[in-house]
């Protein structure tokens, strides 16, 4: 059994009980983590509450309002993190957006917007946390992105999401070159597609699952938990000679070429 009792960890990106942080979560409380959870804020409130609700049961120690566009949430969000746990050990960086316009139909009709705002959420967020993360992993740290096949293979309608789970994907080694030497990890989980409110937003995505289904070598695609334990192991010492790695968790899909 991994043991993480005693580690601090903070899992961005739950937005229901369907989303891939929540089964990270999830298996990061099982192993014995103190957990920090951030959420988006709407203008209702609706989403603190609902996302307060489902996560109770987890007991985390913090849950915070964490926009990765928005500067003062991401700055509030370490400095609490600071005040209240003094170190971090593990980050999830488990979030992604693009506007649904641009995740069907042609590429070339990609908005210089919408293409920034992708990147930028999705990728270059990894980024920044890694930095605000940084100061607060002096005894070493864990941390973990969640990425897709698209971002290395054409997938139809996945478009600018592929551009930027590339960037991610390059933004792992990146961070992992750098922040190695400080024992800090960086590693990014590809998932095999899963109905989230996010991928719901990829046109056909059904098709993907089904596809999925006929021809990865376990003839399924993943759960939320099959994640979930990937993302537990790799944020646990049973992986301390792991970093700047995508780890595939997808059914063995990628290995096949047809
Ligand atoms: N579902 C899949 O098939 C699949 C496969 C591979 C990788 N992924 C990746 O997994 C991650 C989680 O997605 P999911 O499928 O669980 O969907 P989800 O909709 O449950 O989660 C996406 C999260 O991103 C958050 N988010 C969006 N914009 C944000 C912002 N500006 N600041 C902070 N948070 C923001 C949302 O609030 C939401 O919680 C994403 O990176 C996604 O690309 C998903």
């Amino acid at each position: 059994m991994i043991d993480l009792t005693g580690k601090n960890a903070l899992v961005t990106g739950i937005a229901n009980n369907r989303s891939i942080a929540w089964g990270i979560a999830q298996q990061l409380h099982k192993a014995g983590a103190n957990l920090g959870i951030t959420y988006m804020k709407d203008e209702k409130g609706k989403h603190e509450r609902k996302v307060a609700e489902l996560v109770e049961p987890l007991n985390p120690s913090l849950y915070l309002p964490c926009n990765v566009q928005n500067e003062s949430e991401i700055e509030s969000t370490f400095e609490a993190i600071a005040e209240k746990w003094g170190k971090l050990d593990i980050l999830v960086h488990c979030l992604a957006f693009a506007g649904k316009d641009e995740l069907s139909g042609d590429f070339t009709n990609t908005s210089r917007q919408g293409f920034s705002n992708a990147l930028d959420i999705s990728a270059y967020s990894l980024v920044r946390l890694c930095a605000a993360a940084k100061p607060l992993m002096a005894e070493g740290g864990s941390i973990i992105t969640l990425s897709y096949l698209g971002g290395v293979r054409v997938i139809p309608n996945y478009n600018v999401m592929g551009i930027a789970k590339a960037a991610l994907e390059m933004n792992v080694r990146y961070l992992a070159a750098e922040l190695g030497p400080l024992n800090i990890r960086v590693n990014a989980i590809s998932s095999g597609p899963i109905r989230t409110l996010a991928s719901s937003a990829v046109g056909g995505i059904l098709d993907m699952i089904h596809h999925v289904e006929e021809v990865a070598p376990l003839r399924r695609t993943v759960t939320q938990q099959e994640v979930g334990n990937a993302a537990t192991f790799l944020c646990s010492s049973m992986a301390s000679g792991i970093t700047g790695q995508i780890l595939y968790v997808d059914a063995g899909y990628e290995i096949m070429g047809m």
